[in-house]
């Protein structure tokens, strides 16, 4: 093992340049006496009269320089002064140990600071826009920080943050090799893949009147290499998505995308655990514990509400129509004659709620899908609006067979499923973070598993493909798919992480009949699903292997190593919300000669 004291001595050593010999953050106690060549952006500038300290920052960290008169000519300090913040400069020196009393703990190389003697200015800093602050302190207004981002990105936190993400991106490269993958690029000009999402069109020049898309994901690209023969594939991919933005999703994202022949799901599974262990211990140092809990779609809808359930809180909802209709309240009883159920959450220690935050988790309940939310506080007598029909008989059961105790709140919402799953879940969500019940340092993982092939479009009713239409079903009949799609399972899975979709993936569809009668029941006519996807069903004619995989979201999963709100911060060039990149200033307009160039013309506005 390296020995600590002199790590800093054999890293700079590779680092070191004609420039500089070491990164500023290298230097340790292990440097005392040398002289040393350092060069980087000014941090702060300290003068007390005397002396004048610096601190000089790069990558690797910051380091003190001191002037002092003792080892400065006048010349060499009146240069000094004049140092501003970010300033580009160049000193030499001697590393010194500072006395006892003046080391500063709170930094890397705080035993040490570097008497300058020699001082080059490389590039004076104009007056700056944002400060380039230090992890301890308030990052500024986002928009400021993305219209100068070359500045935000000075922020070590930031940098932190692509350090992780290269360490995460190696980690994957690495676990996917040792097993066989070979990594290939897929085009960006290409055909739409159904994603779901609207795609981005590129005017062909030379084809007028035609258009390239770009991939929302290199499915269908991955798909033909396992046709082609290559038999385990990855890309570190770009993929972009034409969608409305929020903070875990932008248009032009990275996935970990991965296919295999001759697979089957436990295959894919197992893989992609693999892959996610190596990624989190090489980028955190975090061993995550293998093979990932796995539960069905149906279960985790029963459950949790949801297909993302955030496993750090274990409650878990429960039916309580039996209980609760027939017993004078109306609304539960009309529920249930629609054929509808009253399902409930208990929110441990929720009786210390106040009513304004009762009434925020009613709103919230109602902004996803239910028509309200009952609650009844669980005290030395039960209260709320309905306490007045908790019989004996009934408070009993509550307790006895709900497990509903002192202090609890427990929040029931009645109507369909299809209504309350959401509101439920929501509810569940907000409940435990505002009564501190989420273990902040947990990392629960969890595969989602059996998703239906099908869902019903929310505002037609008409079947969608739930993952994509390339999907196999557990039952490959044709038939059966085309009969009655909705009661068909996909062999799809999802990675689920502390509640968020990380990855995603199916074993695919390699018969082309039952690829047909899939595109089929999605309403794609034969003639429009061949000239769509004429060139995989092709394909699958000339001998398809079994083949499936899956593509991990990039940013979301650094975002999340990295304790970052928002997927702006794991994205070196990010867009807003409004798909707008601020620094460089996208979209633009463009001359009127280019477009004639690329056959386009502009519709007057309205
Ligand atoms: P899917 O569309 O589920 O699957 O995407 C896989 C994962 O990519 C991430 N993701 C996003 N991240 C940031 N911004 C976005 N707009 C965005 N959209 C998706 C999520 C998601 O889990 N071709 C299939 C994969 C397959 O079947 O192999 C696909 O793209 O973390």
């Amino acid at each position: 093992m390296e020995d600590r004291s002199t790590r800093g001595l054999t890293r700079a050593a590779s680092l070191a340049t004609s420039w500089r010999d070491a990164r500023c953050g290298d230097l340790s106690a292990a440097w005392t006496g040398r002289r040393v060549k350092l060069a980087g952006w000014v941090h702060r500038v300290r003068d007390l009269g005397g002396v004048l300290f610096v601190q000089l920052r790069d990558r690797g960290g910051r380091v003190q320089l001191a002037f002092g008169p003792d080892w400065c000519d006048a010349d060499l300090i009146a240069r000094a002064r004049e140092l501003g913040a970010e300033d580009v400069v160049q000193v030499e020196g001697e590393v010194v140990g500072r006395p006892p009393e003046a080391v500063n703990p709170e930094m890397a190389t705080g035993a040490v600071e570097v008497h300058v003697d020699g001082l080059r200015m490389l590039s004076r800093a104009a007056a700056l826009p944002i400060l380039v602050a230090g992890v301890d302190e308030a990052p500024p207004a986002e928009e400021l920080r993305l219209r100068h981002r070359v500045l935000d990105l000075r922020r070590p936190q930031m940098i932190r943050n692509f350090e992780v993400r290269h360490a995460a991106v190696a980690g994957a490269r690495e676990a996917l090799s040792e097993e066989g993958f070979v990594e290939v690029e897929t085009p960006l000009l290409t055909r739409r893949t159904p994603e779901g999402a609207r795609d981005y069109l590129v005017p062909s020049r030379v084809n007028p009147g035609e258009f390239y898309a770009l991939p929302q994901s290199p499915q269908l690209y991955k798909q033909l290499l396992m046709v082609a023969g290559f038999d385990r594939y990855f890309q570190i991919a770009r993929c972009l998505r034409d969608e409305d933005l929020r903070a875990d999703r932008q248009p032009e994202f990275t996935q970990v995308d991965v296919e295999m022949a001759f697979v089957g799901v436990d295959d894919v599974l197992g893989v992609c655990e693999r892959m996610l262990g190596r990624m989190w211990s090489r980028a955190v140092g975090v061993e995550i514990e293998l093979p990932f809990p796995r539960i069905s779609h149906a279960e985790a809808l029963e459950r949790y509400g949801t297909d993302k359930p955030d496993l750090r809180v274990d409650w878990e909802l429960g039916d309580f129509t039996e209980l609760l209709t027939g017993a004078g309240f109306g609304i539960f009883d009309a529920a249930a004659e629609a054929g509808g159920r009253v399902r409930g959450l208990i929110v441990r220690g929720g009786g210390a709620l106040s009513r304004a935050e009762i009434g925020g988790l009613d709103d919230l309940a109602r902004q996803n899908g239910a028509k309200g939310v009952i609650w009844l506080r669980a005290g030395e007598a039960w209260s709320g609006p309905i306490a007045k029909y908790v019989s004996d008989g009934i408070g009993q059961a509550l307790r006895e067979t709900y497990g509903v105790a002192e202090g609890d709140l427990l929040l029931l919402v009645a109507g369909p499923d299809s209504e309350t799953r959401g509101a439920l879940a929501a509810l569940r969500r907000e409940a435990a973070s505002r009564v501190g019940a989420v273990d902040a340092t947990a990392h629960r993982w969890l595969w989602v598993v059996d998703f239906p092939l099908f869902e019903p479009d929310p505002d037609t009713g008409a079947p969608i493909a739930a993952h994509h239409p390339f999907t196999m079903p557990l039952d490959a009949d044709p038939d059966r798919i085309r009969e009655d799609p909705f009661a068909v399972t996909a062999l799809a899975y999802d990675v689920v992480y502390n509640g968020v979709e990380l990855a995603s993936g199916s074993i695919r569809c390699h018969d082309a009949e039952i690829q047909r009668a899939i595109l089929e029941v999605l309403g794609f006519e034969r003639q429009e699903a061949e000239r769509r996807f004429g060139f995989l069903l092709e394909a699958f004619r000339y001998g398809a292997p079994p083949h499936g995989g899956y593509a991990l979201g990039l940013d979301r999963t650094i975002a999340l190593m990295v304790g970052a709100p928002s997927l702006r911060d794991v994205i070196a060039f990010p867009k807003t919300t409004a798909a707008r990149g601020l620094m460089e200033g996208t979209p633009s307009a463009v001359e009127p000669q280019d477009l004639a160039g690329l056959h386009i013309q502009l519709c007057e506005d309205d």
